[in-house]
């Protein structure tokens, strides 16, 4: 199966994709996790978008769709996909129907969590990560069990990212309304467009995605 989660930024997308890895074995395709992998790497694609992420701009679509291309080529073909932060525009979304046929792979669905953008600048503002094993966390909403010790793997060092602030939030829900809401259109005909209310419980949500996938 091959998956879309589509939301602003803080919807909630990296989230139910995790559970969705834990829980089905699907590969999770973050292209922002890519970039920001590059990112560290310092490798010359990660020079090119440090400053374009920082400002809460999208990246060319050149570099993330071969970014997926690349990651599709390594993953076994019986391997399911869950795309998550990609497509953003109109151009990715046309770039991932060749890259999925060129390997013999088909989009299954297309979630969109539904959610109110006023309260995603609290849930992205509180978030952070174990710097280890990259487990999501919140600073409200999803504490470690142990004040300080990551649940997944015990480790004691978390991080916060850069373009995680007010300002830059603002400019990525710009963004995300002016770029990425308009490819839904493209899916519609397809029937392969469902909805979720994202503002819901976060185990609220992941029922939902499962009845939808069931
Ligand atoms: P990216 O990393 O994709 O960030 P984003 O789309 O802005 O999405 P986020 O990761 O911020 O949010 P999320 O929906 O995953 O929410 P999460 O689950 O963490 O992109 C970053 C940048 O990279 C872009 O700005 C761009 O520059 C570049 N980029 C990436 N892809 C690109 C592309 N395809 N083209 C061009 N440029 C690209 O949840 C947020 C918080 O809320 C968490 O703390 C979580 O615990 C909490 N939470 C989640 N669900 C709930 C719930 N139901 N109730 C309460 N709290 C919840």
């Amino acid at each position: 199966m091959n998956i879309i989660l589509l939301g602003p930024p803080g919807a909630g997308k990296g989230t139910q994709a995790q559970r969705l890895v834990e829980k089905h074995g699907f590969k999770q395709l973050s292209t922002g996790d890519m970039l920001r992998a590059a990112v560290k790497a310092g490798t010359p694609v990660g020079v090119q978008a440090k400053a374009v992420m920082d400002a809460g701009q999208l990246v060319s679509d050149e570099i993330v769709s071969a970014l997926i291309g690349e990651e599709l080529d390594a993953l076994p073909p019986t391997q399911g996909a869950i795309f998550d932060g990609y497509p953003r525009t109109a151009a990715q979304a046309e770039s991932l129907d060749s890259i999925l046929s060129a390997r013999g792979r088909q989009l299954d669905h297309v979630i969109e969590l539904d959610v109110n953008e006023d309260a995603l600048v609290e849930r992205i503002t509180g978030r952070y990560t174990c710097a280890t094993c990259g487990k999501g966390y919140h600073d409200v909403f999803e504490k470690p069990a142990v004040e300080g010790t990551c649940d997944k793997c015990g480790g004691h060092e978390f991080k916060r990212r850069p373009d995680d602030n007010a300002e830059t939030v603002r400019t990525r829900m710009a963004e995300y309304r002016a770029k990425t809401a308009p490819i839904l259109p493209i899916y519609e005909p397809r029937g392969i467009v469902s909805r979720v209310d994202g503002m819901a419980d976060m185990d609220d949500v992941t029922a939902a995605i499962e009845g939808i996938l069931a």
